[in-house]
């Protein structure tokens, strides 16, 4: 008895998310994407059409910044389609300055979208996944997360902030059958980095001995490779993906 498991995939409308998505469901799992309330269209055009291509995912609003949307989302999800044995946190947004001009809420905005949002979208999965026995959780991180970025105190606060989030509840959910692991993505191409100026992105991308920008589809890969079901021994690592600009 092999039945489908049900993958939540925060941010899943987003670049990289898409692609994660279309990942998780090639592996055969049942997929189903959060997007930001306000974004009801976008998500409504984004079903359709990946409808057309083939994949029936769900869609679910959540503001992943706000606990009680988050367990509303989760509750709404385990009534309607089913508990949720794979999570992957990829939701995150940039408001990027540097600190001498970065305001409150930008930095509010960023931790609370980016990290908050782990724990109050995993607090949530974590007593049904240790009841079956099963459970993967992939956070998605970043480079700048590992060596600090010009412009971004903010969004790299938050993402080194998810290492040591995987890493401790990587430890807690070990003997459950549950991995935790965290992936770093490079720069990929996605609006996010449209929305770099380009005399800016041209330098960053000198700086990767690759020479280019990864596709979404590049992190998905490895995404699903951390939460294939063979993978039952690697937990609290990162993993990270970009062409060679840093590595530790
Ligand atoms: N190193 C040193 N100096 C730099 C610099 C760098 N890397 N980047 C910019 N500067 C300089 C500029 O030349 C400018 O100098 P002058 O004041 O002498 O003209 C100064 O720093 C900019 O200062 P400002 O106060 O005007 O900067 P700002 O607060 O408006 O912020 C910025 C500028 C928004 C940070 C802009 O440089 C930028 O967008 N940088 C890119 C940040 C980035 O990499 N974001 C990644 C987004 S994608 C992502 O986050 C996904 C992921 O995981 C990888």
């Amino acid at each position: 008895m092999n039945q489908q498991k049900i993958a939540l995939v925060t941010g899943g409308t987003g670049g990289i998310g898409t692609a994660i998505c279309i990942a998780l469901a090639d592996q055969g799992r049942k997929v189903i994407a959060g997007y930001f309330p306000p974004e009801k269209e976008i998500a409504d055009a984004w079903q359709r059409k990946h409808r057309d291509n083939g994949y029936e995912f769900e869609i679910v609003a959540c503001d992943v910044s706000d606990f009680e949307s988050s367990q509303q989302m989760l509750h709404d999800v385990v009534e309607t389609i089913g508990s949720v044995d794979i999570l992957v946190n990829c939701a995150g947004i940039t408001r990027d300055k540097t600190l001498r001009r970065m305001t409150p809420q930008q930095w509010d905005s960023v931790l609370r979208t980016n990290l908050d949002s782990a724990f109050n979208v995993t607090r949530h999965v974590v007593d049904s996944m240790s009841e079956n026995g099963f459970g993967r959780i992939v956070n998605i991180s970043s480079v700048n997360g590992q060596k600090g970025q010009f412009g971004q105190a903010n969004y790299s606060a938050a993402k080194a902030g998810l290492h040591g989030f995987t890493k401790a509840v990587a430890q807690e959910l070990a003997a459950k059958g549950i991995t935790v692991n965290s992936v770093s993505p490079g720069y990929v191409k996605t609006e996010m980095t449209d929305a770099i100026p380009e005399e800016v992105r041209d330098s960053i991308i000198q700086q990767v001995p690759m020479g280019r920008m990864a596709s979404p589809a590049e992190i998905a890969y490895v995404v699903s490779f951390l939460t294939d079901d063979r993978n039952t021994y690697m937990t609290g690592a990162n993993l990270p993906v970009n062409g060679g600009m840093y590595m530790t």
